[in-house]
Protein backbone atom coordinates (compact mmCIF):
# COMPACT_ATOMS: atom_id res chain seq x y z
CA UNK A 1 0.00 0.00 0.00
CA UNK A 2 1.39 3.43 -0.76
CA UNK A 3 2.12 6.14 1.55
CA UNK A 4 1.68 9.70 0.83
CA UNK A 5 2.94 12.55 3.12
CA UNK A 6 1.20 15.57 3.78
CA UNK A 7 2.36 19.40 4.61
CA UNK A 8 -0.21 19.63 7.44
CA UNK A 9 -0.12 17.16 10.31
CA UNK A 10 -2.48 18.53 12.76
CA UNK A 11 -4.88 16.50 14.22
CA UNK A 12 -8.47 17.74 14.02
CA UNK A 13 -10.30 15.19 15.75
CA UNK A 14 -13.04 15.52 18.62
CA UNK A 15 -13.02 14.09 21.81
CA UNK A 16 -13.95 10.58 21.38
CA UNK A 17 -12.67 10.65 17.77
CA UNK A 18 -15.80 10.54 16.00
CA UNK A 19 -18.57 13.28 15.39
CA UNK A 20 -21.42 13.24 17.00
CA UNK A 21 -24.02 11.99 14.93
CA UNK A 22 -26.43 8.88 14.41
CA UNK A 23 -23.74 7.02 12.79
CA UNK A 24 -26.39 4.15 12.17
CA UNK A 25 -28.48 6.52 10.38
CA UNK A 26 -26.39 8.54 7.55
CA UNK A 27 -27.66 8.97 4.23
CA UNK A 28 -26.76 9.90 1.10
CA UNK A 29 -27.36 14.01 1.68
CA UNK A 30 -24.70 16.67 2.12
CA UNK A 31 -23.76 16.54 5.85
CA UNK A 32 -21.32 19.93 6.30
CA UNK A 33 -17.74 18.87 8.25
CA UNK A 34 -15.29 20.65 9.82
CA UNK A 35 -12.80 21.90 7.12
CA UNK A 36 -12.70 22.43 3.53
CA UNK A 37 -9.30 23.19 1.41
CA UNK A 38 -9.03 25.95 -0.97
CA UNK A 39 -6.28 26.62 -3.71
CA UNK A 40 -6.36 29.39 -5.76
CA UNK A 41 -3.68 30.00 -8.65
CA UNK A 42 -3.72 31.82 -11.57
CA UNK A 43 -3.83 30.60 -15.22
CA UNK A 44 0.04 29.98 -17.01
CA UNK A 45 1.44 26.69 -18.01
CA UNK A 46 2.63 26.26 -14.60
CA UNK A 47 -0.43 26.17 -12.70
CA UNK A 48 0.67 28.97 -10.08
CA UNK A 49 -0.39 28.72 -6.73
CA UNK A 50 -1.78 31.65 -5.14
CA UNK A 51 -2.80 30.02 -1.66
CA UNK A 52 -3.63 26.94 -0.28
CA UNK A 53 -4.94 26.49 2.77
CA UNK A 54 -7.47 24.30 5.38
CA UNK A 55 -10.40 27.00 5.99
CA UNK A 56 -13.64 26.39 8.29
CA UNK A 57 -16.25 24.39 6.26
CA UNK A 58 -18.66 27.64 4.89
CA UNK A 59 -19.36 29.71 2.07
CA UNK A 60 -17.55 31.37 -0.51
CA UNK A 61 -17.37 34.09 -2.18
CA UNK A 62 -17.29 34.59 -5.98
CA UNK A 63 -17.19 37.62 -8.68
CA UNK A 64 -20.74 37.97 -10.34
CA UNK A 65 -18.69 37.57 -13.42
CA UNK A 66 -16.55 34.29 -11.94
CA UNK A 67 -15.94 32.44 -15.28
CA UNK A 68 -17.73 29.03 -13.72
CA UNK A 69 -21.11 31.49 -12.93
CA UNK A 70 -21.09 32.91 -16.38
CA UNK A 71 -19.64 30.53 -18.70
CA UNK A 72 -19.93 26.73 -16.23
CA UNK A 73 -16.07 26.62 -16.92
CA UNK A 74 -16.19 24.04 -13.33
CA UNK A 75 -15.34 20.03 -13.53
CA UNK A 76 -15.41 17.93 -9.92
CA UNK A 77 -14.60 14.56 -8.94
CA UNK A 78 -16.10 11.91 -6.72
CA UNK A 79 -14.15 9.76 -4.17
CA UNK A 80 -14.37 8.10 -0.66
CA UNK A 81 -11.98 7.40 2.16
CA UNK A 82 -13.22 4.71 4.27
CA UNK A 83 -12.22 3.84 7.99
CA UNK A 84 -11.08 0.24 8.20
CA UNK A 85 -11.21 -2.46 11.38
CA UNK A 86 -7.39 -2.26 11.36
CA UNK A 87 -8.03 1.51 12.13
CA UNK A 88 -6.02 2.42 8.79
CA UNK A 89 -7.67 4.89 6.67
CA UNK A 90 -7.76 4.49 2.94
CA UNK A 91 -8.53 6.33 -0.44
CA UNK A 92 -8.95 3.86 -3.50
CA UNK A 93 -6.68 5.11 -6.84
CA UNK A 94 -6.92 8.55 -6.20
CA UNK A 95 -4.70 9.02 -8.75
CA UNK A 96 -7.55 8.17 -11.39
CA UNK A 97 -9.51 11.23 -10.31
CA UNK A 98 -6.32 13.04 -10.15
CA UNK A 99 -5.45 12.15 -13.37
CA UNK A 100 -9.63 12.51 -14.81
CA UNK A 101 -9.19 16.34 -13.74
CA UNK A 102 -6.63 16.95 -15.69
CA UNK A 103 -7.79 15.90 -18.50
CA UNK A 104 -11.09 17.51 -18.09
CA UNK A 105 -8.94 20.56 -17.41
CA UNK A 106 -7.44 20.45 -20.78
CA UNK A 107 -10.70 19.81 -22.45
CA UNK A 108 -12.27 23.05 -20.57
CA UNK A 109 -8.96 25.49 -20.93
CA UNK A 110 -8.15 25.44 -17.25
CA UNK A 111 -4.80 24.89 -15.18
CA UNK A 112 -4.84 21.75 -13.28
CA UNK A 113 -3.26 20.62 -9.90
CA UNK A 114 -0.48 18.00 -10.65
CA UNK A 115 -1.55 14.75 -9.41
CA UNK A 116 0.83 15.11 -6.03
CA UNK A 117 -0.89 18.33 -5.18
CA UNK A 118 -4.38 16.56 -6.06
CA UNK A 119 -4.26 13.61 -3.70
CA UNK A 120 -2.12 16.35 -0.95
CA UNK A 121 -5.14 18.32 -0.53
CA UNK A 122 -7.58 14.97 -0.51
CA UNK A 123 -5.25 13.51 2.10
CA UNK A 124 -5.09 16.82 4.18
CA UNK A 125 -9.11 17.36 4.34
CA UNK A 126 -9.59 14.17 4.89
CA UNK A 127 -7.79 14.17 8.11
CA UNK A 128 -8.67 17.73 9.28
CA UNK A 129 -12.00 16.08 8.65
CA UNK A 130 -11.06 13.13 10.59
CA UNK A 131 -14.11 12.57 13.18
CA UNK A 132 -16.98 12.91 10.12
CA UNK A 133 -15.02 9.35 8.83
CA UNK A 134 -17.64 6.42 9.04
CA UNK A 135 -16.74 3.63 11.93
CA UNK A 136 -15.99 0.78 9.92
CA UNK A 137 -18.50 -0.90 7.86
CA UNK A 138 -20.91 1.93 8.27
CA UNK A 139 -20.22 4.22 4.98
CA UNK A 140 -17.69 6.40 4.16
CA UNK A 141 -16.34 9.98 3.90
CA UNK A 142 -17.58 11.46 0.02
CA UNK A 143 -14.69 13.66 -0.91
CA UNK A 144 -15.45 16.25 -3.82
CA UNK A 145 -12.66 18.33 -5.35
CA UNK A 146 -13.93 21.26 -7.15
CA UNK A 147 -12.24 23.10 -9.71
CA UNK A 148 -13.59 26.79 -10.86
CA UNK A 149 -12.75 29.08 -13.06
CA UNK A 150 -13.44 31.95 -10.42
CA UNK A 151 -11.37 34.96 -11.83
CA UNK A 152 -14.22 37.44 -13.72
CA UNK A 153 -14.47 37.22 -17.07
CA UNK A 154 -17.10 39.31 -19.21
CA UNK A 155 -16.47 38.53 -22.90
CA UNK A 156 -16.36 34.30 -24.01
CA UNK A 157 -12.70 33.32 -22.62
CA UNK A 158 -11.21 31.22 -20.34
CA UNK A 159 -10.44 32.95 -16.72
CA UNK A 160 -7.85 34.19 -15.88
CA UNK A 161 -7.83 32.48 -11.84
CA UNK A 162 -8.99 29.55 -10.76
CA UNK A 163 -9.90 27.78 -7.23
CA UNK A 164 -9.47 24.09 -6.49
CA UNK A 165 -11.98 23.51 -3.52
CA UNK A 166 -12.58 20.52 -1.46
CA UNK A 167 -15.33 20.15 0.49
CA UNK A 168 -16.05 16.34 2.69
CA UNK A 169 -19.49 14.78 3.40
CA UNK A 170 -19.92 11.61 5.40
CA UNK A 171 -22.34 8.85 3.40
CA UNK A 172 -23.66 5.44 3.81
CA UNK A 173 -22.78 2.44 1.99
CA UNK A 174 -24.87 2.06 -1.15
CA UNK A 175 -24.69 -1.66 -0.94
CA UNK A 176 -25.20 -2.62 2.77
CA UNK A 177 -29.18 -1.14 2.24
CA UNK A 178 -29.94 -4.37 0.66
CA UNK A 179 -28.73 -2.98 -2.93
CA UNK A 180 -31.84 -2.23 -4.15
CA UNK A 181 -31.72 -2.69 -8.04
CA UNK A 182 -31.98 -0.05 -10.20
CA UNK A 183 -35.32 0.37 -12.81
CA UNK A 184 -33.94 1.95 -15.49
CA UNK A 185 -35.66 3.75 -18.45
CA UNK A 186 -34.05 4.15 -21.34
CA UNK A 187 -34.25 7.53 -23.02
CA UNK A 188 -34.72 8.13 -26.50
CA UNK A 189 -35.74 11.88 -26.74
CA UNK A 190 -33.09 13.77 -24.83
CA UNK A 191 -29.20 13.04 -25.11
CA UNK A 192 -26.33 13.01 -22.65
CA UNK A 193 -23.57 14.15 -24.73
CA UNK A 194 -22.80 14.18 -28.27
CA UNK A 195 -19.62 13.28 -30.63
CA UNK A 196 -16.86 15.69 -30.22
CA UNK A 197 -18.38 17.46 -26.74
CA UNK A 198 -17.46 17.44 -23.06
CA UNK A 199 -19.69 13.76 -22.36
CA UNK A 200 -16.48 12.04 -21.67
CA UNK A 201 -15.37 14.60 -18.76
CA UNK A 202 -16.36 15.27 -15.22
CA UNK A 203 -17.86 18.73 -16.53
CA UNK A 204 -20.64 20.38 -13.98
CA UNK A 205 -21.87 21.70 -17.47
CA UNK A 206 -22.72 17.69 -17.69
CA UNK A 207 -25.38 17.61 -14.96
CA UNK A 208 -27.85 20.17 -15.32
CA UNK A 209 -29.13 19.05 -18.67
CA UNK A 210 -29.65 15.56 -17.43
CA UNK A 211 -32.08 16.68 -14.40
CA UNK A 212 -35.30 16.89 -16.67
CA UNK A 213 -35.27 13.42 -18.16
CA UNK A 214 -34.09 12.13 -14.65
CA UNK A 215 -36.77 14.28 -12.83
CA UNK A 216 -39.43 12.70 -15.51
CA UNK A 217 -38.11 9.59 -14.98
CA UNK A 218 -38.40 9.05 -10.85
CA UNK A 219 -41.69 11.15 -11.04
CA UNK A 220 -42.83 7.68 -13.36
CA UNK A 221 -40.88 5.27 -10.56
CA UNK A 222 -38.16 5.30 -12.32
CA UNK A 223 -34.38 4.90 -10.52
CA UNK A 224 -32.52 6.70 -13.26
CA UNK A 225 -32.42 7.03 -17.34
CA UNK A 226 -29.84 5.17 -19.06
CA UNK A 227 -28.72 7.27 -22.46
CA UNK A 228 -28.31 5.85 -26.21
CA UNK A 229 -25.62 7.72 -28.42
CA UNK A 230 -26.88 10.57 -29.41
CA UNK A 231 -25.45 9.77 -33.24
CA UNK A 232 -27.91 6.43 -34.25
CA UNK A 233 -29.67 6.04 -30.94
CA UNK A 234 -29.43 2.14 -31.47
CA UNK A 235 -26.40 2.01 -28.81
CA UNK A 236 -26.04 2.21 -25.03
CA UNK A 237 -23.97 4.79 -23.23
CA UNK A 238 -24.30 5.20 -19.47
CA UNK A 239 -26.71 6.21 -16.90
CA UNK A 240 -26.20 10.01 -15.20
CA UNK A 241 -23.98 9.17 -12.89
CA UNK A 242 -22.91 5.67 -13.13
CA UNK A 243 -21.44 3.50 -16.13
CA UNK A 244 -23.53 0.23 -16.83
CA UNK A 245 -22.42 -3.65 -18.09
CA UNK A 246 -24.34 -6.14 -19.57
CA UNK A 247 -23.98 -9.93 -18.37
CA UNK A 248 -24.37 -12.50 -20.94
CA UNK A 249 -23.51 -16.33 -21.36
CA UNK A 250 -20.55 -14.99 -18.55
CA UNK A 251 -18.96 -12.84 -20.79
CA UNK A 252 -18.68 -9.12 -19.51
CA UNK A 253 -19.21 -5.76 -21.97
CA UNK A 254 -19.95 -2.48 -21.30
CA UNK A 255 -19.81 0.72 -24.28
CA UNK A 256 -16.42 1.16 -25.20
CA UNK A 257 -15.09 5.12 -24.04
CA UNK A 258 -15.34 6.87 -27.02
CA UNK A 259 -15.67 10.86 -25.78
CA UNK A 260 -19.21 10.78 -24.85
CA UNK A 261 -19.05 8.56 -22.09
CA UNK A 262 -17.29 9.20 -18.36
CA UNK A 263 -14.13 6.50 -17.63
CA UNK A 264 -15.00 5.76 -14.59
CA UNK A 265 -12.67 5.07 -11.90
CA UNK A 266 -15.21 2.20 -10.64
CA UNK A 267 -15.94 0.69 -14.20
CA UNK A 268 -11.85 -0.26 -14.97
CA UNK A 269 -11.64 -1.36 -11.72
CA UNK A 270 -14.52 -3.59 -12.05
CA UNK A 271 -13.12 -4.56 -15.70
CA UNK A 272 -9.73 -5.10 -13.90
CA UNK A 273 -11.00 -8.02 -11.05
CA UNK A 274 -13.31 -9.45 -13.47
CA UNK A 275 -10.00 -10.32 -15.65
CA UNK A 276 -8.65 -10.90 -12.60
CA UNK A 277 -11.23 -13.86 -11.98
CA UNK A 278 -10.73 -14.68 -15.56
CA UNK A 279 -14.25 -13.14 -17.48
CA UNK A 280 -13.80 -12.33 -20.89
CA UNK A 281 -14.75 -8.70 -20.67
CA UNK A 282 -15.42 -7.12 -24.10
CA UNK A 283 -15.60 -2.97 -24.29
CA UNK A 284 -17.85 -2.00 -27.74
CA UNK A 285 -20.70 -1.13 -29.19
CA UNK A 286 -24.17 -2.46 -27.44
CA UNK A 287 -27.33 -2.24 -29.50
CA UNK A 288 -30.59 -1.63 -27.19
CA UNK A 289 -31.48 -4.82 -27.55
CA UNK A 290 -29.05 -6.99 -26.43
CA UNK A 291 -29.35 -5.36 -23.18
CA UNK A 292 -32.86 -6.34 -23.29
CA UNK A 293 -31.62 -9.99 -23.69
CA UNK A 294 -29.07 -10.13 -21.09
CA UNK A 295 -27.82 -12.35 -18.59
CA UNK A 296 -27.50 -9.84 -15.84
CA UNK A 297 -27.15 -5.55 -15.85
CA UNK A 298 -25.19 -4.04 -13.26
CA UNK A 299 -23.96 0.02 -12.80
CA UNK A 300 -20.88 1.07 -11.34
CA UNK A 301 -19.47 4.71 -9.75
CA UNK A 302 -17.86 5.25 -6.31
CA UNK A 303 -21.86 6.50 -4.92
CA UNK A 304 -23.29 2.69 -5.75
CA UNK A 305 -20.01 0.39 -6.37
CA UNK A 306 -21.85 -2.11 -8.07
CA UNK A 307 -25.67 -2.22 -8.48
CA UNK A 308 -27.64 -4.75 -9.89
CA UNK A 309 -30.39 -3.62 -12.51
CA UNK A 310 -33.82 -5.45 -12.24
CA UNK A 311 -35.52 -3.84 -14.91
CA UNK A 312 -35.05 -1.86 -18.11
CA UNK A 313 -37.79 -0.37 -20.01
CA UNK A 314 -37.73 1.10 -23.32
CA UNK A 315 -40.50 2.01 -25.95
CA UNK A 316 -42.70 0.38 -23.55
CA UNK A 317 -41.13 -2.49 -23.11
CA UNK A 318 -39.74 -3.65 -19.46
CA UNK A 319 -37.14 -6.49 -19.70
CA UNK A 320 -36.48 -7.97 -16.07
CA UNK A 321 -33.96 -9.63 -14.15
CA UNK A 322 -32.92 -11.84 -11.36
CA UNK A 323 -30.93 -10.02 -9.13
CA UNK A 324 -30.87 -12.10 -6.44
CA UNK A 325 -29.15 -15.08 -7.01
CA UNK A 326 -26.21 -15.22 -5.00
CA UNK A 327 -23.60 -16.59 -7.67
CA UNK A 328 -24.16 -13.86 -9.83
CA UNK A 329 -21.44 -12.17 -11.80
CA UNK A 330 -21.93 -8.66 -10.51
CA UNK A 331 -22.55 -10.01 -6.59
CA UNK A 332 -19.18 -11.70 -7.04
CA UNK A 333 -17.18 -8.24 -8.57
CA UNK A 334 -18.73 -6.28 -5.69
CA UNK A 335 -17.84 -8.96 -2.79
CA UNK A 336 -14.09 -8.94 -4.51
CA UNK A 337 -13.96 -5.16 -4.75
CA UNK A 338 -15.15 -4.68 -1.30
CA UNK A 339 -13.02 -7.19 0.42
CA UNK A 340 -9.63 -5.02 -1.13
CA UNK A 341 -10.88 -2.40 -0.23
CA UNK A 342 -11.30 -3.67 3.54
CA UNK A 343 -7.93 -5.39 3.67
CA UNK A 344 -9.50 -9.09 2.96
CA UNK A 345 -8.02 -10.04 -0.33
CA UNK A 346 -4.43 -8.49 -1.38
CA UNK A 347 -4.16 -5.60 -3.25
CA UNK A 348 -2.07 -6.91 -5.72
CA UNK A 349 -2.96 -4.00 -8.27
CA UNK A 350 -1.71 -1.22 -5.52
CA UNK A 351 -5.15 0.56 -5.84
CA UNK A 352 -4.81 1.86 -2.11
CA UNK A 353 -3.56 4.73 -0.37
CA UNK A 354 -3.28 4.77 3.32
CA UNK A 355 -3.34 8.25 4.35
CA UNK A 356 -2.82 8.00 8.13
C1 LIG B 1 -21.73 10.42 -15.82
C2 LIG B 1 -21.00 9.50 -14.93
N1 LIG B 1 -20.68 8.27 -15.38
C3 LIG B 1 -20.01 7.39 -14.62
C4 LIG B 1 -19.64 7.70 -13.32
C5 LIG B 1 -18.88 6.70 -12.51
O1 LIG B 1 -17.54 7.11 -12.35
P1 LIG B 1 -16.69 6.67 -11.08
O2 LIG B 1 -16.68 5.19 -11.08
O3 LIG B 1 -15.34 7.26 -11.30
O4 LIG B 1 -17.38 7.22 -9.89
C6 LIG B 1 -19.96 8.96 -12.80
C7 LIG B 1 -19.58 9.32 -11.44
O5 LIG B 1 -18.59 9.91 -11.22
C8 LIG B 1 -20.64 9.88 -13.63
O6 LIG B 1 -20.95 11.11 -13.17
Amino acid sequence: MATISSSISADFSGENGYAEIDWDNIGFSLTPTDYMYKMKCSKDDEFTVIEANLIPYGNIELSPAAGVLNYGQGLFEGMKVIRREDGKLVLFRPEENALRMKIGAERMCMPSPSVDQFIDAVKQTALANKRWIPPPGKGSLYIRPLLLGTGPILGLSPALEYTFLIYASPVRNYFKEGSAALNLYVEDQFDRASRGGSGGVKSITNYAPVLKPMTKAKDRGFSDVLYLDSVSGKYIEEVSSCNIFIVKDKIISTPTINGTILPGVTRKTIINIACDHGFKVEERQIAVEELLEADEVFCTGTAVVVVPVGSITYQGKRVEYHTTDTNSVNKKLLSTFVAIQNGQVEDIHGWLVEIN
